[in-house]
């Protein structure tokens, strides 16, 4: 059986910590559009409980859709490729609409969807992020709502994999570079 990762990786971020922050900023998106319907468009696979947590905080009439798009293959850094595996069910013409991502590495996969997203002609676009790593950035995008500014690790846990495992865990963790897989 493989070894467990987070039982020796180091906690980041603890379930407490995220749900209070989440909270934060669902408080804040709920003042800022002040009543005013939102599309809330979750970002596959590792959104999932991000999305879920964030949007039963939010106190506005709000919608939900989500989007796959690939962007890393089993390793840990980015291809710069993103390609759409699962697109919106649902024009967002007219509408406001909120990206919610799980992390923002070299910045290629949010660059690309908000371009894309921008050209359907919703009424205004949004970016929220779970996490931010800034260092690593490779072209210019900043998002509208960040939880938490990380350093240049690789993270796992609370929706963020390590070549498909450990999004079920509670806590954000980081993984010992020893530990990578091949
Ligand atoms: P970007 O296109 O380089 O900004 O990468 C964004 C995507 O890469 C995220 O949606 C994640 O799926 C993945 N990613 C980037 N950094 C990490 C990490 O530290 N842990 C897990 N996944 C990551
Ligand atoms: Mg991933």
């Amino acid at each position: 059986m493989k070894k467990d990762l987070s039982k020796v990786a180091k906690v980041l971020i603890s379930e407490d910590e995220l749900k209070q922050k989440i909270k934060e900023i669902a408080a804040q998106i709920t003042n800022d559009y002040n009543g005013e319907e939102v599309l809330f468009v979750g970002i596959l696979k590792g959104c999932i409980h991000f999305y879920s947590d964030l949007t039963r905080e939010i106190d506005l009439p709000l919608t939900m859709d989500f989007m796959s798009i690939s962007s890393y293959g089993a390793g840990t850094t980015s291809s710069g490729e993103v390609k759409v595996l699962k697109d919106l069910d649902k024009s967002i013409c007219g509408k406001n609409v909120i990206i919610v991502e799980d992390i923002i590495d070299s910045g290629n996969t949010l660059s690309y969807l908000k371009r894309s997203l921008s050209s359907r002609q919703p009424k205004s676009i949004k970016i929220c992020t779970l996490l931010d790593k800034p260092s690593r950035r490779k072209v210019d995008i900043t998002p509208d709502y960040c939880c938490f500014e990380i350093p240049d690790e690789f993270v796992f846990g609370y929706g963020l994999d390590v070549d498909q495992q450990y999004r079920g865990k509670k806590n954000i963790y980081i993984l010992d570079p020893e530990d990578y897989p091949e």
